[in-house]
């Protein structure tokens, strides 16, 4: 079965509301023309408002980092699932390794601290999930294994946790229109990224993961993307796995000519496979 590639740039902490602005107005001409690839940007909260205005009616789909899972009410700091719906936003990031609290990159200003306030878990992940799916959003939920984890022979196990617990109580038709990312957490900013056909593996034991819980159909539908240190130079190879369904791209995604060449390269095998 075909799927279109999904190339979304995750901008984290990244960029005023004037730079996301003019980011935008530089990426749609560059991607307009593109078939057979699917783009994304996630800005931060503060710019997905008036990026909304500049990109509404275009090829490129806006997306939050984040979501709370409760309409509105007392949870100072937080963005409700109605909130990013009424700015434009067609895709929410959840349970990225920076909000469960699973960095990296330990030596740098995150600790154990940070990563208590964060404190995403498999239990808020799947909230997040069925409020984002309810609210007509497609959640892109990461899972990935952190380096002790992946020594100690654990990826599988530790991806089809993450899985069964962030989509438990979803319907297969929902999963067949969500997105997962594949992030190991020791390839994400550290210019080290996973080794393709590895990549390409661990997406399939999650597919079969999710094709045991939900269905082959399902499984086939999903869309899986690869993230942790994609970019311009390594896009192709990783894109022209048989089973990763586009990128979720962090550092090289803050560059418009840089996330361009990764949409390119997502758009040429997509035609070259299906030619
Ligand atoms: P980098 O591409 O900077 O490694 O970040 C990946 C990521 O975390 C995307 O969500």
């Amino acid at each position: 079965m075909a799927r279109t590639p999904l190339i979304a740039g995750n901008w984290k902490m990244n960029k005023t509301v004037a730079e996301a602005v003019s980011f935008a107005h530089d990426l749609l001409p560059r991607v307009e023309g593109l078939n057979k690839v699917e783009v994304a940007v996630c800005p931060p909260a503060t710019a997905l408002h008036a990026m909304g205005e500049v990109l509404a009616g275009s090829k490129v789909a806006l997306g939050a980092q984040d979501m709370f899972w409760a309409e509105q009410g007392a949870f100072t700091g937080m963005i409700s699932p109605l909130m990013l719906k009424e700015v434009g936003c067609k895709y929410v990031i959840i349970g990225h390794s920076e909000r469960r609290g699973r960095f990296g990159k330990p030596d740098e200003t995150l600790n154990s601290e940070t990563a208590r306030v964060f404190g995403d878990t498999d239990a808020s992940v799947n909230l997040k999930v069925k409020a984002a799916l309810a609210h007509d959003l497609v959640p892109i939920v990461c899972v990935g294994e952190m380096l002790d984890e992946r020594d100690a022979g654990n990826t599988d196990a530790v991806v089809e946790k993450q899985i069964k617990a962030g989509l438990e109580g979803v319907s297969p038709e929902q999963v067949a229109g969500m997105v997962i990312a594949y992030e190991p957490v020791w390839a994400i900013g550290t210019g080290r990224a996973c080794d393709a056909e590895e990549a390409n593996r661990v997406i399939g034991v999650i597919r079969r993961v999710v094709g045991e819980a939900f269905g082959q159909e399902t499984a086939q539908r999903l869309r899986i993307q690869y993230g942790g240190s994609m970019s311009e130079k390594n896009a192709h190879e990783l894109l022209s796995q048989p089973e990763i369904d586009g990128g979720l791209v962090g550092g090289a995604s803050l560059d418009v000519s840089r996330f361009t060449l990764i949409v390119q390269a997502a758009s040429v095998i997509a035609k070259e496979v299906s030619s």
